[in-house]
């Protein structure tokens, strides 16, 4: 690599979103992000809630240069910085196919990137840009540098520094973040505990309620919330080490029942942890409240869960069914939210990667 040389190297990936249906609220260590209790994710379809970011290389940028949607963001958040340096550690030497140019291992230390990064759903609006946008660089970063195989594994820990939720962005299906044990976070990561293909006929319902960016970032709530919520360090401690186990077992056996009592409960627990916050944290709005009771009166009539709810530090709801249900939930939603222009409610199976969009949710 000559630095007088005018040459562009590139690489385009896709990182998908993911939905907790047991959430991550509340970091031990905020350096590290290191969470107070483990966490279970379903990924969702990276045609519907994805990011695609584009890094380019070359000896004649200047400096890391970073586009979100359009806009150019300030790169000095250490969350950026910590995932460059991990991944540009374990760069490897790197031929480029299209330009035919080599680049040393060294060469990745100095050379600086420029960043575009595009999300195709609303950001910061609950539902997990940040995971899709850090699961995203890292991934591609990792493209880009050569990173060998063997470090595969360590990618959702280096995620991790960018938002926690983002280790669990790297795998599809259901996805379990190991709170972990040690000091230096080496043994938190993400591990995949069902792929894409396992429970076909789950159903997953996104509604859109709003698309304007929270107003308490998940960063500053968990904040607050570890501070001053006493309920937080009781759910970490009593309630999630149980629920995990629970649930993993309720998807090894397709056991909706179980998966829709827990993922519904932990949604409500957490949120409660918000109100439990001083000054007190509200997420949902009364939209998101009339879903959570569209799903609660149809479960009690039937006597059984026909359907779940989560919400994330967000109004919008991720609503989950079975297949065999999925146009009676279609039906109840378009009876109590008739259809409206301009707000996209989407559904898909899990595995399946089936799309179908409606107008409907204000
Ligand atoms: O990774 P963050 O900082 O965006 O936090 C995510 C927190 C929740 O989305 C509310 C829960 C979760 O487990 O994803």
């Amino acid at each position: 690599m000559g630095s007088g040389e005018a040459w562009v190297v590139m690489r385009t990936g896709r990182a998908p979103s993911n939905i907790a249906v047991i959430k991550y609220w509340g970091k031990r260590d905020e350096k590290l992000i290191l969470p107070v209790n483990s966490s279970i994710s379903v990924t969702l379809n990276p045609d519907d809630l994805s990011a695609t970011t584009t890094i380019a290389a070359s000896p004649a940028f200047v400096a890391d240069r970073l586009w979100l949607n359009g806009k150019e963001v300030s790169m000095e958040s250490q969350r950026y910085k910590n995932c460059l340096r991990e991944i540009r550690e374990r760069a490897n030497d790197v031929v480029d196919e299209q330009t035919g140019v080599h680049i040393k291992r060294e060469d990745w230390l100095k050379l600086k990137l420029h960043i575009v990064s595009e999300n195709n759903f609303p950001t910061a609006a609950g539902l997990a840009s940040s995971a899709a946008g850090f699961a995203c660089l890292v991934y591609t970063l990792a493209q880009l540098m050569g990173v060998n195989e063997r470090y595969q594994g360590e990618l959702s820990a280096i995620a991790r520094l960018g938002s926690g939720s983002a280790c669990r962005s790297l795998d599809g299906g259901f996805v379990k973040w190991d709170m972990g044990q040690k000091e230096d976070g080496a043994d938190s990561i993400a591990v995949q505990i069902a792929n894409e293909t396992h429970w076909k006929d789950l159903v997953i319902f996104i509604a859109v309620v709003s698309s304007r960016q929270k107003e308490v970032s998940s960063t500053s709530g968990m904040q607050e919330t570890v501070q001053t919520s006493p309920f937080l360090h009781f759910r970490a401690k009593d309630v999630v080490p149980k629920r995990i186990k629970e649930m993993e077992d309720a998807v090894a056996r397709h056991d909706f029942s179980s998966f829709a009592r827990i993922t519904c409960a932990d949604s409500n627990q957490f949120h409660a942890t918000c109100l439990d916050t001083s000054p007190p944290i509200f997420y949902l709005n009364d939209t998101s409240k009339r879903l959570i009771g569209l799903v609660e009166r149809w479960n009690t009539q039937e006597g059984s869960p026909q359907a779940a709810y989560t919400f994330d530090a967000g109004p919008n709801a991720v609503l989950f069914t079975t297949e065999s249900n999925s146009s009676l939930l279609l039906q109840r939603l378009l009876f109590q939210f008739p259809p409206a222009p301009g707000v996209v409610l989407s559904s898909y199976v899990v595995g399946d990667l089936k799309t179908l969009e409606l107008a409907g949710i204000k």
